[in-house]
């Protein structure tokens, strides 16, 4: 699991490390419009996380608030006054960001019968 994880996050060769860095960084500038409402921490209290997303996914449903088939008035309000460049340095970074661990399952009870 920790490996898969790992795996996935290693950038692929010839990424433009450079440019990735530069973009992280200002998606993390960017993100402090965001982390008033959702906790960097990933953890959801009624506001839905957006760390550890793939990049893709992150931009795609952000355009879904900007051209109006997700409704929400405030991340309708938030994506429309971002341009495709802040979306792509914003997926960057909140890419970076490590998803909580799994809440711990419950202990597995077992009854013995006397
Ligand atoms: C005022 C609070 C607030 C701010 C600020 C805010 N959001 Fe949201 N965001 C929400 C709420 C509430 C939802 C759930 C909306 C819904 O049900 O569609 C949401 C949903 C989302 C989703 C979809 C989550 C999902 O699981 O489908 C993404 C992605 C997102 N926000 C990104 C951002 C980004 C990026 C920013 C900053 C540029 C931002 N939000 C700023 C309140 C906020």
């Amino acid at each position: 699991m920790a490996l898969a994880v790992l795996a996935a996050a290693a950038p692929p060769l010839n990424s433009g490390a450079a440019n990735d860095a530069k973009l992280e960084a200002y998606g993390r500038h960017l993100a402090r419009e965001c982390t008033s409402c959702h906790r960097v921490d990933g953890i959801d209290t009624g506001i839905p996380s957006i760390v550890g997303w793939p990049p893709d996914m992150f931009v795609t449903t952000m355009k879904f608030y900007r051209e109006g088939s997700r409704t929400n008035p405030v991340m309708v309000s938030v994506a429309s006054s971002l341009t495709d460049e802040q979306l792509k340095a914003l997926a960057a970074f909140f890419a970076t960001v490590p998803k909580p661990a799994p809440k711990a399952a419950p202990p597995t009870q077992i009854k013995t019968r006397k």
